[in-house]
């Protein structure tokens, strides 16, 4: 585990504050409830400074998220917008994450989070590759959770709301505590799902596929990015559901996020995948790292750039 390292400052209630001074109360609400949704966006060094992937699309998100837990952002859209590019502005930081968080602040206890005020921060830290730096390359070994993917007649997947991390952390911690990488969640009519925070794809004789959105995952953005390039490369794409057994007959299994980026899945229970090589992954694994880092003119209006 690597500690976070404080920066200088966090957006908190609509300004910049020392990091140190980005409090709350032990009493808040959404601490107690869950009531928090959130966003994870990354931003990179490039030739014209720092850049934030797809911004606006994250921005949106994490505005949808709030919207069908009721919960009222006092800012608009660009005003997050420029609250993100002034905090990267701020800590001078070129690679980095940026984890916006909206939740029901210190105010009344119980149930009905609309009675307390909703509270936004905006924290940025260094964060390397989330699946491990040699994994990115090599690939993740992972399992088959026996935890179910929150299904939206209890929890909405496409909100990303902090209680639906409860299950996703059960999920990781079933495969890190028996010696693996990552957990894959099943949804509850049997079907592969997702990650605990990441979009999954298979690959099989050129078809790229990954679940539609009804399967119980989050519309990942990378997810969007990938699908978008799986076109440019002139491959097959299917929105499909796929089963477990159909994961241990794929050429090529891999994982989406942006905490996550674009990594390779080299084994599912225990079943090695395809040949151990990922050429359809590593043509993707290119064009992302090309895209965030500002090479590509094809996908510069994906970037933010911090000025
Ligand atoms: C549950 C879950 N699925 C998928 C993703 C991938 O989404 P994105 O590519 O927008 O980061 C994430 C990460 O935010 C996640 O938490």
């Amino acid at each position: 585990m690597v500690a976070i390292r404080p920066l200088k400052s966090v957006w908190m209630d609509g300004a910049l504050v020392p990091w140190d001074q980005a409090r709350v109360h032990v009493l808040t609400h959404g601490l107690h409830y869950g009531y928090a949704v959130f966003e994870g966006i990354r931003s990179h060094g490039t030739a014209a400074g720092p850049a934030i992937f797809r911004l606006p699309e994250h921005i949106d998100r994490f505005l949808s998220s709030a919207k069908i837990y009721r919960m009222k952002i006092p800012y608009s859209r660009e005003e997050l917008i420029r609250a993100c590019c002034d905090l990267v502005k701020d800590n001078g930081l070129l690679d980095s994450y940026i984890r916006p968080i909206a939740f029901s602040g210190y105010g009344e206890m119980g149930l009905d989070p609309t009675r307390s005020a909703v509270q936004v921060a905006i924290i940025q830290w260094s964060w390397g590759a989330y699946l491990g730096e040699s994994n990115a390359q090599a690939g993740v070994r992972a399992i088959v959770s026996s935890w179910v993917r929150v299904d939206s007649r209890s929890l909405p997947p496409q909100a990303k709301c902090a209680a639906n991390y409860a299950n996703g952390g059960l999920a990781k911690m079933e495969a890190t505590s028996a010696g693996y990488d990552e957990a894959i969640l099943l949804n509850s009519a049997g079907m592969v799902s997702e990650g605990p925070g990441e979009n999954i794809f298979r690959v099989k004789n050129d078809i790229v596929s990954t679940p539609p959105a009804s399967s119980g995952i989050l519309r990942g953005i990378t997810r969007d990015t990938v699908i978008q390039f799986v076109a440019d490369e002139g491959l097959i794409f299917r929105r499909s559901d796929f089963t477990r057994e159909e994961m241990f007959t794929a050429d090529e299994m891999l994982f989406t996020g942006t905490a996550a980026g674009i990594t390779p899945i080299r084994e599912v229970d225990g079943r090695p995948i395809g040949t151990g090589k990922y050429p359809i992954t590593a043509r993707l694994q290119k064009r992302y790292d090309d895209a965030i880092h500002g090479r590509s003119k094809e996908y510069g209006h994906w970037l933010t750039v911090v000025r």
